[in-house]
């Protein structure tokens, strides 16, 4: 694996495969690695014949000063670990690099950015994202780009920005790796105490009791939150937002009618954590069961 630093050495890099027409993936990432970044890793190695990463801890998107200041880090050992996937190519730029001295442009998706973690952490933080994103996708010119479902909406507002503005790379949204108990990895879990990490788990729970509601029947919202919101209760948990949503548009629905969204946000001692669940109920889980019923004897 190489590491590049500057933006003239990766396009310098790059220039070959591109021209010999070799697929060229990039996995965006802020580092401290775990199996969720891995998972992106190695799917983008089975799907391409070279493998981008890059490890960039965007300031721009960082809502809050501290978390940007204690924001997980170690280089080597996330070189070490991206070697052993086979990686090709890790792109870690300075933020000079990236942000050089009057720096003055801002891309900016509409809509979808003003709800869930778009009200919670400000403009700003969406805003840093696409901005970072557009300049990687300049900067590398992949064909395939890796993002996780653990961020539900950002890897829908990169959908929106790459059709929005024709940009020629396929976005492939991969599944939330998780801890045994169900807990989301994440980099800011390293920060979670102890107590504070065994209680973290109830964001999992209260998806589960979501999809458990809507397994059983419940079509309205607002009913299927309760026992999900009782499972954060029970672990002294407040969120910042509990909500189901269309999995297109990010707004509440009123009726459970198709596939859904459950998203939830919570601050856990002094961590934030998300999580969300894609949540399809069965067309008539009545009839389901009485099907399944009359089915036994016939395979009995
Ligand atoms: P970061 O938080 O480092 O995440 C990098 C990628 O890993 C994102 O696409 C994220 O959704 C994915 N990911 C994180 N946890 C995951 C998990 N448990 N399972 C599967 N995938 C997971 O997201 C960012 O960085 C930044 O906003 C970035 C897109 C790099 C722009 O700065």
């Amino acid at each position: 694996m190489n590491l590049v630093t500057t933006v003239a050495e990766l396009r310098a890099v790059l220039r070959e495969p591109q021209r010999a027409g070799r697929t060229i993936g990039l996995v965006p990432t802020m580092g401290a690695f775990h199996e969720g970044h891995l998972s992106l890793m190695r799917r983008a190695r089975a799907e391409c014949d070279v493998v981008v990463v890059s490890l960039f801890v965007n300031p721009s998107q960082f809502n809050d000063a501290a978390d940007l200041i204690g924001y997980p880090r170690d280089a080597e050992r996330d070189a070490a670990r991206a070697s052993d996937i086979g990686v090709h190519y890790l792109f870690a730029p300075a933020v000079e690099e990236v942000y050089p001295p009057g720096f003055a442009t801002t891309v900016s998706v509409g809509g979808l950015t003003d709800t869930l973690e778009g009200r919670h952490r400000g403009r700003a933080h969406f805003d840093g994202v696409t901005t970072v994103v557009t300049k990687l996708f300049n900067m590398v010119g992949p064909d395939v780009a890796y993002f996780g479902q653990k961020d539900a909406q950002q890897a829908l507002v990169i959908r929106r920005l790459v059709r929005d503005l024709d940009m020629p790379v396929r976005i492939e949204v991969c599944p939330t790796i998780r801890e045994p108990d169900g807990l989301a990895l994440s980099s800011r879990n390293a920060h979670l105490s102890p107590d504070d990490r065994a209680r973290a788990a109830a964001l999992h729970r209260a998806l589960d009791a979501v999809q458990r509601a809507v397994a059983a029947g419940e079509r309205d919202p607002a009913a299927a939150r309760l026992p999900a919101l009782a499972a954060l209760r029970a672990a002294q948990i407040e969120p910042e937002y509990l909500e189901l949503v269309s999995t297109r548009t990010l707004v509440p629905v009123d009726r459970i009618d198709g596939e859904i969204l459950a998203v939830v946000a919570a601050r856990v001692g002094a961590t934030r954590l998300i999580d969300n669940r894609l949540i399809q109920p069965s067309p008539n889980p009545d009839r389901e069961v009485a099907t399944v019923a009359t089915a036994a004897p016939t395979t009995a």
